[in-house]
């Protein structure tokens, strides 16, 4: 996935290279780098680690051109021979993406003489440049040449020995943007990156390449000609620094879902106005989505079938994307992502659109690729998301879910009634909830001791247990499953012994009775079982202590509650464990490769 950022112009390059690459790390941050031109060559800073443990933020390299890296390996295991950049000859690049015709492009440079010190597909890329440069003595011409030979998906910033002062960079599908300013320019994955105002910037298009060099930028398509290309209007004003009194991204982003929620569910409908046309006529609904964004999807599409009166159908992006199934024309699909970038959704979304077909975007990141690509964007406005486990982008997807259900609903006297009562409640009932931690410690203390875990759940609250899961293995690192509870005896039951732990979600008044037989099972085989739920929901089997009490607030506001708790649980077992818990191993935050 990886991040990238490069500063051309005036002004302290290495020092913004070096914040902007420290805020992208939520891409990957298994190694990290930098590269400049002096004295006719290049310097190359690189490791396997985090950007803070390989670059020192004190260097002065006194170099108005510095590019930088931030890795999340696809090709080749993290090492300070894969860590970008990677220099071939006069060339030296980063790359986000995946080129993947590299192993064939390698074999042809091998024959040619050219010989690798990494695996990556990036070195390949870089060789291919040069050897185009070599043969053109022109950087446009020889990367048109290359980028028209490459498949797959890149983002790359490039410096050629002989133009210390330009950066070269070219695109497909994978994220860049470039942002002007005055006298310097800076090119980044995101705009989290420049830590200067801004009102307007540049997203070059898939197939385009820019040349950004001190204040100015150029523009050329793949086949070389030179291109107009208009600044677009926005800026980016986000809160990226850890709250005084949080251990954690994870922790403040799990805290202000109170907020965020209260805000979705306050909000006008002057947002939800502009789907009503697609609305029209809708026989089904297709939520399409990643991971907890997935989740979020499941966790929402039972309420939402129920208020709107339309069936949802729930479809796993990297799924849906190499399938046959093209909803009918009187289908809605709706993508759900934190960050618009993740690449299987952004592929479902283009596979729907090519065959036809309308696409709403649920996003959190504005300007993201889905927000520019969908038919319509409804934005969740959680915030800034840095945590790679995702807190409250979830609750908020699941609220925006619920909003749009209700402001589809073909039944005018369901909505306002959940309406009223999830604004009246939704923040202190949350808030009450995360307030519960004795009892949410004690679970964390028993999980954060086992090597395996279950959630169990019915319906809406099987959604929750998967989600409950994927938090608890995403930060801790134990083995966890989730189940529909009544699914428990058809085969997992043979793996419960004596202690292991069991975490069953009520949320529903109408499954209390069916899930608590599973417990009783669960027992029977000796397991630890426990219990999200409110006191009247409660299970009578389950210990005193091993009861995490929701606030006593109808459904569909234990969801929300329900969810918070199940973050802290996560957290705290991943605390208890010494995790890193924003940065989970192996993982980052936005996908942008398959
Ligand atoms: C969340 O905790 C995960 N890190 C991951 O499952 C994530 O939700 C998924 O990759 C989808 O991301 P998106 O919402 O940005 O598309
Ligand atoms: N394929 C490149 C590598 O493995 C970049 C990876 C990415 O962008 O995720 O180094």
């Amino acid at each position: 996935m990886c991040g990238i950022v490069g500063y051309s112009g005036k002004g302290d390059a290495y020092l913004s290279v070096y914040k902007g690459l420290c805020r992208l790390e939520y891409r990957g941050y298994d190694s990290a780098g930098i590269a400049y031109p002096e004295k006719g060559d290049f310097v190359i800073i690189k490791d396997k680690g985090r950007v803070s443990s390989v670059l020192d933020r004190d260097f002065k390299c006194g170099s108005g051109t510095v590019i930088g890296h931030t890795r999340w390996a696809t090709h080749g295991t993290p090492s300070a021979e894969n860590a970008h950049p990677h220099r071939v000859g006069s060339v030296c690049i980063v790359h986000n993406g995946i080129i993947e015709n590299y192993a064939s492009l390698r074999e042809m440079l091998t024959e040619k003489g050219y010989t690798f010190l990494s695996q990556t597909d990036t070195e390949v890329a870089c060789a291919l440049i040069s050897m185009y440069y070599d043969l053109l003595h022109d950087p446009i011409k020889a990367l048109a040449v290359a980028a028209r030979l490459f498949t797959g998906s890149f983002a790359l910033c490039i410096i050629f020995k002989e133009y210390p002062e330009r950066i070269y960079a070219l695109r497909k599908e994978s994220p860049l943007l470039i942002v002007p300013s005055d006298g310097f320019t800076v090119i980044c994955s995101d705009l989290t990156v420049p830590d200067f105002d801004f009102d307007s910037y540049y997203i070059p298009e898939s197939g385009e390449i820019a040349v950004l060099d001190n204040g100015k930028t150029e523009f050329y398509d793949f086949s070389g000609k030179n291109i107009e290309k208009m600044a677009v209007s926005g800026s980016f004003k986000g809160d990226v620094h850890v709250s005084a009194g949080y251990g954690s991204y994870m922790e403040k982003e799990i805290y202000q879902q109170p907020q965020v929620l209260y805000k979705l569910f306050s909000e006008s409908e002057e947002k939800y106005e502009k789907i009503k046309k697609l609305f029209y006529n809708v026989n089904a609904v297709h939520m399409i989505a990643c991971g907890t964004a997935y989740h979020a999807a499941l966790t929402a599409s039972g309420f939402f079938e129920r208020v709107s009166g339309i069936p949802a159908y729930c479809h796993l992006a990297s799924e849906f994307r190499y399938g046959e199934f093209i909803p009918d024309d009187n289908g809605m699909n709706i993508v759900i992502s934190q960050s618009g970038e993740t690449a299987d959704t952004i592929a479902a979304m283009r596979y729907l659109q090519k065959n036809g077909r309308k696409v709403i975007g649920v996003v959190n990141v504005p300007s993201s690729t889905v927000d520019r690509e969908a038919d319509l964007t409804l934005l969740t406005e959680a915030g800034p998301e840095f945590a790679v486990a995702s807190t409250k982008a979830f609750t908020a997807q699941v609220a925006l879910l619920m909003r749009v259900a209700f402001f589809i609903s073909r039944d005018s006297k369901k909505p306002g009634q959940y309406l009223s009562t999830l604004v009246k409640t939704v923040k202190d009932a949350v808030f009450n909830a995360l307030e519960n931690s004795e009892y949410i410690y004690n679970v964390a203390s028993v999980m954060s001791r086992n090597s395996d875990s279950f959630y169990i759940g019915r319906r809406t609250d099987y959604a929750l247990a998967c989600e409950g899961s994927l938090k608890l293995k995403e930060i801790t690192y134990i083995h966890s499953e989730a189940l529909a509870a009544g699914e428990l005896k058809h085969g997992t039951l043979s793996l419960i012994n004596d202690g292991t732990p069991v975490i069953a979600i009520i949320t529903e008044e109408t499954v209390k009775d069916k899930t608590a037989s599973n417990l009783e099972e669960v027992m029977a085989r000796g397991g630890e079982v426990f219990c999200i739920a409110r006191e009247k929901d409660m299970p009578d089997c389950v210990k005193p202590g091993n009861r995490v009490i929701l606030p006593d607030i109808p459904f569909p506001t234990t969801v929300f509650t329900a969810s918070a708790v199940l973050q802290l649980i996560a957290l705290k077992s991943a605390v208890l464990l010494g995790r890193d818990v924003d940065k989970p191993r192996n993982l980052a935050k936005s996908v942008t490769v398959e």
